[in-house]
């Protein structure tokens, strides 16, 4: 079955799909409110130390995995496990890839609303005006047929480049849009610091303010290394079999870890700067993107153009992320079933807008379904899928190197295309236990509260 199969064509083209993967709408949209709401610099530490311990462990153990077994999820804890009940940790991550692009491909069709907005001139009559900005958005997201027509266009992309293969599809696209969203980045915040007042939005997201860092804080930063980085759910075992064993996999591993956190911080930047220049209401939270910004844009200079360039990014960065979810889903179906590529994706591309339509439904467009824990269709799956499956996935991960595979196992594969390297077996053993345990913390302390209603931090 696997005697075909594709493989990256270049280095440079893997670190770039799988930091495409890494870098999305957490990076450009949910990394900066949370850092600007939870303490500006003590978050961003938090943060770091999170990503480099817990992260860059399941990061390199997910690219090892998928490496040696040269096949997706399920069918990669088959072969290292075969008849055990490992392979429900493959399946647990295609179902997580249903769940979070359902919600992502929504999303991804606002940004492409908003990136068309932009360039027809519609943020013109916003400026200046959160609260006109906030209505349109509110009144966009709970359309019926709205916002549903853009996620169709959205997942639309997604499935076209899918259906063209990992080095045509995948590779190519990341390869033109990685280096595009860091150019159009770093203008914008050049822009944005270069306005009056810009350089306060630097203070605000780099000057440490420990005593707004909570432990929920600290919690949130953990939970929000996994989402960032596309950890849990088999997207990096799944972009690593397609890899030979020249890569240097600890070496890709820092790339991807490095580029996913210098855009989240370039993001903060640019967002921050211009809305401190322009007297915005930096604390607005998830609003920021949506509602503040278009309300800044036309305020500026050549504003449409501002404006455009940030959705459009926005738009690249969503799309080469929502792609790595769906080739999760799509190499199953390639790997373990026999199908086509076509058939697959085309197929459960389908299924997964369907099950997104429901999500913006929820939104208030019609079918009212609001019973999940007392939340909406659309804001059940991403907690879901961030608070749950992503962390039990990656924790599950780690144990099954240190307790089913073995760290002997797993230092031969990452030894091939190194030199040489620090990264010791006791070192490994180590950081794994640590991912462990600290993962295995922070479900216990959601499940007591969500279960038993015991809320050990605050
Ligand atoms: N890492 C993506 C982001 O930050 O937006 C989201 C994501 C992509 C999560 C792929 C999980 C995944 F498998």
């Amino acid at each position: 079955m696997s005697n075909q199969r594709e493989q990256w064509g270049s280095k440079i083209g893997f670190i770039l799909a799988a930091s495409g993967s890494a870098v999305g709408i957490g990076n450009i949209w949910k990394f900066p409110h949370m850092a600007g709401q939870n303490g500006g610099a003590a978050f961003t530490l938090v943060y770091l130390v999170c990503i480099l311990i817990v992260g860059l462990s399941i990061v390199i153990g997910e690219f090892v995995i998928g490496r040696r077994t040269q096949l997706s999820p399920v069918g990669a804890f088959e072969k290292l496990a075969p008849k055990t009940g490992w392979k429900w940790l493959g399946f647990l991550g295609v179902g997580s890839a249903f769940v979070i692009l359902s919600f992502y491909g929504v999303v991804g069709g606002w940004i492409l609303k908003y990136t068309y907005i932009s360039i027809t001139g519609g943020f013109a009559n916003l400026s200046n005006n959160p609260e006109a900005a906030g209505n349109v958005f509110n009144a966009f997201i709970a359309g019926t047929w709205g916002p549903i027509f853009w996620q169709v266009i959205f997942m639309a992309i997604c499935v076209w480049v899918i259906i063209h293969g990992v080095r045509g599809g995948i590779e190519k696209w990341s390869k033109i849009m990685m280096p595009l969203i860091v150019i159009l980045l770093v203008v914008l915040a050049i822009r944005g610091l270069t306005l009056p007042n810009g350089m306060e939005g630097l203070a605000f997201m780099f000057k440490p303010k420990f005593e707004d860092l909570t432990a929920s804080g600290v919690l949130l930063a953990l939970g929000h290394s996994f989402f960032t980085l596309s950890l849990g759910m088999g997207t990096m075992i799944t972009y690593g079999s397609y890899l030979n064993r020249k890569q240097n996999l600890l070496n890709s591993a820092l790339w991807v870890i490095f580029l996913d956190t210098f855009i989240a911080m370039l993001a903060g930047v640019a967002i921050f700067s211009t809305v401190f220049a322009l007297g915005a209401d930096p604390a607005e939270g998830p609003g920021l993107i949506f509602v503040i910004l278009p309300s800044v844009f036309p305020q500026l200079a050549g504003g449409s153009i501002w404006g455009t360039l940030f959705f459009f990014l926005l738009f690249m960065a969503a799309l080469t992320s929502a792609i790595s979810i769906l080739e999760v889903v799509t190499a199953y179906f390639v790997d373990q079933k026999g199908w086509s590529r076509l058939k697959a994706t085309l197929l459960f591309g389908f299924v997964i807008t369907i099950v997104g339509v429901f999500c913006s439904l929820s939104l208030g467009g019609g079918i009212n379904i609001t019973s999940f824990l007392g939340m909406s269709f659309f804001d059940f799956m991403d907690y879901l899928s961030s608070k749950y499956m992503l962390p039990i996935g990656g924790m599950f991960i780690a144990i099954f190197i240190l307790k089913k595979w073995g760290v002997n196992q797993f230092m031969d594969e990452l030894k091939q295309g190194m030199d040489k390297s620090f990264l010791s077996k006791q070192l490994i053993t180590v950081l794994f236990w640590i991912a462990t345990t600290v993962v295995g913390f922070i479900i216990l302390i959601e499940v007591l509260d969500v279960l038993f209603g015991i809320n050990l931090i605050q």
